[in-house]
C-alpha cells in the first residue's frame, strides 16, 4: 500500500500514521520527523531546516525532495510506504509523481484528514510528544496515564518548539497558501479520499481502515 497523508498542522496525521503503519506494516516517512531527528543530531540539514521550522515556514523544496527520493529507494519501501507531511507544495507533488513514474509505481490513495481551523490551535498548543519513541499525546484529548510520562516507553514528554500560538498561526496560514491546493491536485488525479478528522482518534482510524480496505 502506497499512501499519502494530507491535512493541516494538527489534523492528526502523525497520530493516524502510527496506527496505519502498525496495521499495514509499511514504513512511516514523516519529513517533519526527519528534520527534527537531524536537528537533534546537529546535522547541517537539521540546522538549516530549523531556520524555517521555527518561523512556521516550509523548508525549501530542494532540501526536501531529494531526501524523500532517497528514502523511497530504500528496501523497506518495496512493499509500500506512508508519506506524512510530504508532499506539501505542488512542486513537491509533481516531483513525487516524476520519481514514482521512474520507479514504475503509483500511489494507491491520498487520505485528506479534514479538521476545521478553529480546532487546530488547541490541538497543537496542547500536544505533548515523547522524547524517547515519538508517541503523541494531548493534555486533554489524549492524555498519558501519568502526566509528563509516555505510556509506551516511560520516556519524558515535551512540547515541540513550533507549537507556540504565534508559530501555529503562521503554519496554518502557510498550509492554506501552499498545501491546500494539493487537495484539488489529488482530487483531479482521482486519488483523494476525505476523512473526517474531527471524530475521536479511534473512530478516525476505523474510518481510515474502511477506506483502505476498499482501495486494495
Ligand atoms: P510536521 O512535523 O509535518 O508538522 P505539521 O504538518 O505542522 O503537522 P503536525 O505534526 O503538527 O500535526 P499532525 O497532523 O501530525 O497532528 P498530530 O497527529 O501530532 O512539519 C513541521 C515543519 O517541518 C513544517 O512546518 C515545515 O517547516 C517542515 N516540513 C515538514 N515537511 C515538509 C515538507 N514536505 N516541505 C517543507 N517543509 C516541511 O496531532 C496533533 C494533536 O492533536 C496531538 O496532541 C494529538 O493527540 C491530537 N489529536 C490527534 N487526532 C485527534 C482527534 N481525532 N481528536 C482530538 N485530538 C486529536
Ligand atoms: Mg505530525
Ligand atoms: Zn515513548
Amino acid at each position: 500500500m502506497r499512501i499519502v497523508l494530507l491535512g493541516p498542522p494538527g489534523a492528526g496525521k502523525g497520530t493516524q500514521a502510527a496506527n496505519i503503519v502498525d496495521e499495514y506494516n509499511i514504513p512511516h516517512i514523516s519529513t517533519g520527523d526527519i528534520f527534527r531527528k537531524n536537528l537533534k543530531e546537529n546535522t547541517k540539514l537539521g540546522l538549516k531546516a530549523k531556520e524555517y521550522m521555527d518561523k512556521g515556514l516550509l523548508v525549501p523544496d530542494e532540501l526536501v525532495v531529494d531526501l524523500v527520493k532517497d528514502r523511497l529507494l530504500q528496501d523497506d519501501c518495496k512493499q509500500g510506504f506512508m508519506l506524512d507531511g510530504f508532499p506539501r507544495t505542488v512542486f513537491q507533488a509533481e516531483a513525487l509523481d516524476a520519481e514514482l513514474k521512474k520507479m514504475n509505481i503509483k500511489l494507491d490513495v491520498v487520505l485528506n484528514v479534514d479538521v476545521k481551523q478553529e480546532l487546530l490551535m488547541s490541538r497543537l498548543t496542547g500536544r505533548h510528544v515523547c522524547k524517547g519513541c515519538g508517541a503523541t499525546y494531548h493534555i486533554s484529548n489524549n492524555p498519558p496515564a501519568n502526566a509528563g510520562i509516555c505510556d509506551s516507553c516511560g520516556g519524558e514528554l515535551y512540547q515541540r518548539a513550533d507549537d507556540t500560538e504565534e508559530t501555529v498561526s503562521k503554519r496554518l496560514q502557510v498550509y492554506n497558501d501552499q498545501t491546500q491546493p494539493l487537495i484539488d491536485y489529488y482530487h483531479k488525479a482521482n486519488l483523494l479520499k476525505n476523512i473526517d478528522g474531527e471524530k475521536e482518534i479511534g473512530q478516525v482510524f476505523e474510518d481510515i481502515k474502511e477506506i483502505l480496505a476498499g482501495v486494495k
